[in-house]
C-alpha cells in the first residue's frame, strides 16, 4: 500500500487524517507523505521513495534519524520496563546532564511535551509572583494549552483574544500581546501594568512565524523590564534548546532568564519537555510547594535515556562548530541558487536554524512577513518533493540540520533547489 491509500483510510479515522495540523499540507500543494522508515538524514515514504529530510520531526533529531547511541540507549531502558510511575535512575541522570549544561538554573522537572512544560512554567510564574498577566509575542509559539492560544486585540488594546475555538474569553484575558522588535511598545505595556505581571514568556530566536531574528536590544529590553518590575523573563527554548549552541540560546544573547521550557532535542525523539529555574522559585512547584503539577508518564525511562544519549552526543566537543559549518553551508549555496534564478529570497539562519523567506530582507517581526509570498513557498516544497528533498509542509517553519548531514546532501539539496527555480523560469 502506498501514500495515497494510507492517505485515504487516515483521513477517515483520524482528524484531517493528522494527529497535527501543519502535517496536513493545507499550506502546500498535495497530499501529505507517509513516512516508511527513517536513517539519519532520510527517510523513506510509503511508495518506497527515498527523500532527505530538513524537518526532522521539526527538530528533536539533531543527531538524525534513527541514531544508533540513541536506539541502543532506548532499546536497553525499555527492556527494563517502558514505564514506572517511580522514581528512576535516568531522570536524575538526565537532570544532572542538563543542568551541567545549563548552570543559571537550579532544578529541572521533567513532563511529555513542550505544551505541557510552557503551561506548567507560566503557572509556577502566576504562583510564584502571585501576579496573572502574562506577557507573549505575535508569531511566537508556545504549545497549545488554552492561556497561550491567543492573538492581539484590535487597536489599543493589547490583551488577547483566543485565536481558536474551543478557548473561553477568559481564559486569555490574562495574557497580553505585543508585537516582537518593539522596545516602545513593550515599555509602555510594562509601565502601564507592570506590577501585576507575572512574567514575560518569549522565544530567544523566535521560530514559529519563520526566523525573526530580534535585535540586541530588543531582548535585553525584556530582560531590564521584567526585572524592574518584578516579573520574571522565560525563554521558550522548546525549540532553540541544546540546538543553536551547547546551552542553547541564552548565553549566545548574554542573557539569563529567570525560567526555561524545553523539550524535542531533550527526548532524543521521545516525548518529553521540561522547565527549569532557580531554587526558590522551584520550591513552589508540588510535592514541596503549592503550584499543583504531575504527569503519569513524567521522566519515563525510555525517553529519559535517548534523552541522555542525544545529549552526551550533542555534548562532545566541535559538535555545534560543525553544525554551523553545514549550516553556513547550506545557506550560501540557496542563496547562490536563488541569485542564480532572479528570485527575490532572504536565507535567515541561527546555527541549525534556517528559513527562506520570499522577500529581499529578513523580517524581525511577524507583521514584517510577506505572507502572500507564502504561495512561492509551497510551489517550491512541491518541486523538491518531485526531486527526492523534503521539506516542513508550511512556508511559516523552519527547517533544521543534522549531525547526520553529509557536504553530498547539501549540494544534492541545493542543486534540487536551483532546478526548481530554474523550472519556473
Ligand atoms: C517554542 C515552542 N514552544 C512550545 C512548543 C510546543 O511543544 P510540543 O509540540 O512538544 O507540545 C513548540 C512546538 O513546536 C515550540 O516550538
Amino acid at each position: 500500500m502506498g501514500n495515497a491509500s494510507w492517505w485515504e483510510r487516515a483521513v477517515k479515522v483520524l482528524p484531517g487524517g493528522v494527529n497535527s495540523p501543519v502535517r496536513a499540507f493545507k499550506s502546500v500543494p498535495g497530499d501529505p507523505l507517509f513516512f516508511k522508515r527513517a536513517g539519519g538524514c532520510r527517510f523513506i515514504d510509503e511508495d518506497g521513495k527515498e527523500f532527505i529530510d530538513w524537518c526532522l520531526s521539526w527538530g528533536p533529531m539533531i543527531l538524525g534519524h534513527a541514531d544508533p547511541d540513541v536506539e541502543t540507549a532506548a532499546i536497553e531502558a525499555l527492556r527494563e520496563g517502558a514505564s514506572f510511575g517511580a522514581p528512576s535512575r535516568r531522570e536524575v541522570m538526565l537532570a544532572e546532564a542538563f543542568l551541567g549544561r545549563l548552570p543559571h538554573f537550579d532544578q529541572v522537572r521533567f513532563v511529555s511535551s513542550g505544551t505541557e512544560a510552557v503551561m506548567s512554567a507560566i503557572r509556577l510564574a502566576r504562583g510564584f509572583t502571585g501576579r496573572d498577566i502574562v506577557v507573549k509575542f505575535v508569531g511566537c509559539y508556545h504549545g497549545h494549552s488554552d492561556s497561550l492560544l491567543v492573538e492581539a486585540g484590535s487597536g489599543l488594546a493589547t490583551f488577547g483574544t483566543p485565536s481558536s475555538g474551543g478557548v473561553p474569553r477568559g481564559f486569555t484575558d490574562s495574557t497580553a500581546v505585543l508585537p516582537l522588535d518593539d522596545v516602545p511598545a513593550l515599555e509602555a505595556f510594562m509601565n502601564e501594568h507592570g506590577e501585576k505581571v507575572a512574567a514575560i514568556i518569549v522565544e530567544p530566536f523566535p521560530a514559529n512565524a519563520g526566523l525573526l531574528i530580534q535585535r540586541p536590544e530588543f531582548m535585553q529590553a525584556c530582560r531590564d523590564l521584567t526585572t524592574k518590575h518584578g516579573a520574571l523573563l522565560i525563554f521558550d527554548e522548546v525549540i532553540t534548546g541544546f540546538r543553536v549552541g551547547h546551552a542553547g540560546a541564552a548565553p549566545l544573547l548574554g542573557i539569563m532568564p529567570d525560567m526555561g521550557t524545553y523539550g524535542k532535542i531533550i527526548g532524543g525523539g521521545f516525548p518529553v519537555g521540561a522547565y527549569a529555574t532557580r531554587q526558590d522559585i522551584m520550591d513552589c512547584v508540588s510535592p514541596n510547594g503549592p503550584v499543583y503539577q504531575a504527569g503519569t508518564l513524567s521522566g519515563n525511562p525510555v525517553a529519559m535515556a535517548a534523552g541522555l544519549a542525544t545529549l552526551h552526543k550533542t555534548g562532545q566537543p566541535g559538535f555545534y562548530e560543525d553544525l554551523e559549518r553545514k549550516g553556513a553551508k547550506l545557506q550560501a549555496g540557496l542563496e547562490k541558487a536563488a541569485a542564480d534564478n532572479g528570485i527575490t529570497a532572504t536565507v535567515v539562519r541561527q546555527g541549525s536554524l534556517i528559513w527562506t523567506v520570499f522577500q529581499d530582507e529578513a523580517p524581525r517581526s511577524f507583521a514584517a512577513i510577506d505572507g502572500t509570498k507564502m504561495e512561492i513557498y509551497g510551489r517550491l516544497h512541491r518541486g523538491l518533493i518531485e526531486r527526492g528533498v523534503y521539506l516542513a509542509p508550511s512556508g511559516w517553519e523552519v527547517g533544521f540540520v543534522c549531525a547526520a548531514n553529509t557536504d553530498d546532501d547539501i549540494d544534492l539539496t541545493v542543486a534540487a533547489v536551483a532546478d526548481t527555480f530554474n523550472s519556473w523560469s
